[in-house]
This record gives structure tokens, sequence and C-alpha cells, in this order.
């Protein structure tokens, strides 16, 4: 642990805070976020509970942003953990921007550090059941090459002219998941992984936005399987995500790499059995 550096993106939201106290004792933490206010104010809360973070300032979507993260990181020793939860929702922005925030900024991370990772480095990267959907061959072509410099004009040209916001998060979803996919071999042959989790309906101020101005979410809240006692609004928890992040990110997890791990309640597996006896 010595010398290891944890690095959490998003880390002023609601799964990034979680995810630095899971991650407290895996190495030096480095908390990123595109809003610098939040993160101090996130750091100060994480201070007051004993945990020493560095913080850096970064727009996911920035190259140079990123690129100072990966020099910061090899300043503070040996990558070891990333996990990369920054992201916006289909109601925070347009279509073209959610896909440059939630795929083009998670492939920049992924790219920046991937000459740092040595044996036993691991990265989680949050995307979402909303990447189940389904797309089009075409478009996962294309969702396939996210730092093409027409990158989100290809994609909109591809669905016929058309981008909305739900649109751009599913795919930008789906791309996350295709995106750890296909790196896994890049990564495995340095000593590394990479894994992707999908979180179902979870309780953050993200997930209470959607709620609050989506019609299907209550719906859904309702068909996820799992029901806990003393349950919010929605079903899942922040803290449900950190676990899982911490364990693929641990030696348990270390034959783990290249897939996509659903934290969801059983909510897509329920789905995609709608209608059926038992
Ligand atoms: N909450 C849910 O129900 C839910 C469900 C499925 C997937 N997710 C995914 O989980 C991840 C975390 O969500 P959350 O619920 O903690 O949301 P959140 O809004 O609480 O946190 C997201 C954080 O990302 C940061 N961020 C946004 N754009 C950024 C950028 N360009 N560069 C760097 N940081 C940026 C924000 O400032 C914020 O602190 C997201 O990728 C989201 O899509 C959430």
């Amino acid at each position: 642990v010595a010398n290891d550096v944890v690095v959490i993106t998003g880390a002023a939201g609601g799964m990034g805070v979680a995810c630095a106290r899971a991650m407290k004792d895996a190495g030096s933490l480095l908390l990123v976020d595109v809003n610098a206010e939040t993160l101090a104010q996130a750091a100060k809360v994480l201070e007051a509970e004993g945990l020493a973070t560095e913080q850096l300032r970064c727009d996911v979507t920035s190259l140079s942003d990123v690129e100072a993260l990966a020099q910061r990181v090899s300043s503070l020793g040996t990558f070891r953990s990333l996990i990369h939860t920054a992201g916006i929702s289909p109601t925070m922005a347009d279509g073209g921007r959610v896909l440059e925030v939630d795929l083009v900024g998670t492939a920049r991370v992924l790219i920046a550090l991937q000459p740092l990772v040595t044996q036993g480095s691991a990265a989680v990267c949050i995307g979402s059941i909303a990447g189940y959907a389904d797309a089009s061959a075409a478009v996962e072509a294309i969702l396939d090459d996210p730092l093409r410099p027409d990158f989100v004009a290809q994609v909109t040209a591809a669905l016929g002219g058309e981008l909305d916001p739900g649109a751009g998060y599913s795919l930008a979803k789906r791309g996350v998941m295709r995106l750890c996919e296909r790196l896994a071999p890049v990564w495995g042959a340095l000593g590394g992984r990479l894994v992707s989790i999908a979180p179902g309906l979870m309780d953050t101020e993200m997930g209470r936005s959607e709620l609050s101005q989506q019609e299907m979410m209550p719906i859904m809240v309702d068909m996820t399987p799992v029901k806990r006692p003393g349950m919010g609004p929605l079903p899942g928890l922040p803290e449900d995500i950190a676990a899982t992040a911490a364990f693929l990110c641990s030696d348990g997890g270390s034959f783990i790499s290249g897939c996509d791990i659903r934290v969801d309640g059983g909510l897509i597996g329920a789905s995609r059995h709608l209608g059926g006896v038992m």
C-alpha cells in the first residue's frame, strides 16, 4: 500500500464520496472532480472522518486536464486503482454533452492512465443499467471510437439526425461497457484489469433528480426485486457501488476483467422476464 495511488473521479458526488470511504486503506487517495468547490467540501467531510486526501480539479472531457491528472498520479506514486464515477445524467445536459462527459471523458481518463498501468493496477468505470438498451451494430461501431474528432456528429448522423439526452446517456453507458471489454486485453498485458459496474436506481443527488423528472422511474423502483428495510425513495445506496468497486480493485477481484457487473438489485434481470410465469 505504501506509495499506491487510488484515483476517484466524480469524487464530490454521491458515489464518489462513498468510494473514497471504501478505499481508505487501499493507498493514497487522489480525489478528482470538475467542481472545485464541492470537491473541497467533500474533502473536508472526509477529513473530519480521519481520511487524508489529495484533490485535483479536472474536467474529464479536457485532454490537458486528464494529462495533468496522469502526471499528478505518477508524481504521487504507483497507479493502483481508479474508480471512475464522474458523469452526468440525461436531465443535466443535451445528448451530445452527455456523450462527451460520460463516454469521451471515460475514454480520455483510461487512455491517459494506461501508460501508468503496472502489475496489480485496476480500473472500475461506472456505467449504468441504461447501457443494456439495445443499439444497432452500426451505432456500436461508432461508439467504439469515442476519441475521433467528429464523434458526436457521427453518432447523431447514425441515429438519423436526432440525439436526445436519454439516447445520449444509454449509448454513452453502452460505450463505457464496450470500452472496458475492449481495453482489458491491453491492460492485461501490462498486469492490469478493467471492469465496468452498472448501477441500478441509486439514492444520490443524481438519482433523486432523475426520479423527480422521469415518468418511468417509480415503475422501475417497484420492479427492482431487492427490497430492504428502511429503504428510501430509491432502492440502491452509493455504498452498494462502493463496496463492489472496492472488491473489484482488491486482490479478491484479481481474475475479474473485461466485463460488466450489474449492481442493480436485480432490475435488468427482472425486466427480461416481464410477463413470464413463476
Ligand atoms: N444515481 C444513480 O441512480 C445512477 C444510476 C446509474 C448510473 N449512475 C452513474 O454513476 C455515476 C455517479 O453518479 P452519482 O449518482 O454519484 O452522481 P453525482 O451527480 O452525485 O456525482 C457525479 C460527480 O461527477 C462530477 N462531474 C460531472 N461532470 C464532470 C466532468 N466533466 N469532469 C469531472 N467530474 C465531473 C460532478 O461534479 C459530480 O460531483 C455517474 O457516472 C452516473 O451516470 C448513477
